[in-house]
């Protein structure tokens, strides 16, 4: 049975939730065995599957394709899936067609970044039964915008994060991700948030975490951001690896404090 946004919330009543990004089959196949919570169609496809140096040249047609391969391999996780680059900033209504591709293609929630500006958009979807998780903090959407991927946050930005994530929650989204902000921001915002608090790059006091899956099995390509562990390293296999990540992040041992970024560099 697929877990709903109810179990997900009992749930985190009693552990943390373990989420990884998943873009095929096979993968959702060894993510569902090793009792992933959730499972998100990123558009970090863009990068790890297409070879692009951004987020940006991905399309709905793109993150509905992997959705539609990941929801048939995997019968029991939450299945999220990215709102692209230009899918949802144009009007509420642009939002809500895409979002429909997208749950079309078996999507349970879409995932779109922003705070303040989306809260019109967020609130338009959930009106209109569409279950929202937000993104604040390093939004790689805005790479172009930030000037690269940089920790967002620090200083007077804790007070911008704060009110995005101000922001979704009163538009009603369900569902929160905090990416690359110094630790007490994050543990600010997931203490006080009535939102599932999803972290990477954030704090282990989120409700749960999420990486790319790339990334937690070592075979990203470049320079390992300080919130990335391979969990492949000491596994004999990729299912030992994921049942790893899955228990370190659900016992709360994952991020430890050397995968969050403290106050100042
Ligand atoms: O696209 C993606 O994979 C994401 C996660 C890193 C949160 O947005």
């Amino acid at each position: 049975m697929r877990l709903t946004l109810h179990d997900l919330r009992r749930l985190a009543g009693e552990r943390k939730l373990a989420t990884l990004t998943c873009y095929d089959a096979s993968f959702a196949a060894l993510l569902d065995e090793a009792e992933v919570d959730m499972l998100l169609i990123g558009d970090s496809l863009g990068m790890v599957i297409q070879g692009h140096d951004s987020t940006l040249p991905v399309t709905v047609d793109d993150v509905a394709y992997h959705t539609r391969a990941v929801v048939r391999g995997a019968p029991r996780p939450w299945i999220v899936a990215d709102m692209p680059f230009g899918s949802y900033q144009q009007s509420p209504q642009q939002a809500l067609a895409n979002a429909v591709t997208l749950m079309q293609a078996g999507a349970q929630m879409v995932k779109l970044e922003g705070g303040v500006e989306m809260a019109p958009t967020i609130e338009f979807l959930v009106q209109r039964g569409v279950p929202v998780c937000g993104h604040v903090g390093l939004t790689p959407q805005h790479v172009n915008a930030f000037g690269g991927y940089r920790i967002q946050g620090r200083g007077s930005g804790a007070q911008y994060v704060q009110q995005a994530a101000d922001a979704v929650q009163s538009a009603g989204a369900a569902m929160l991700v905090i990416e690359a902000v110094p630790e007490p921001v994050a543990h600010a915002i997931a203490a006080q948030s009535r939102l599932l608090t999803i972290g990477i790059g954030a704090s282990v006091h989120c409700h749960g975490q999420v990486l790319v899956l790339y990334d937690a099995l070592g075979i990203s390509a470049g320079k390992r951001p300080r919130f990335v562990r391979n969990f492949l390293a000491g596994s004999d296999s990729i299912g030992s690896a994921l049942r790893n990540y899955v228990a370190e992040v659900r016992a709360g041992r994952f991020p430890a404090a050397e995968n969050v970024y403290p106050q100042t560099p």
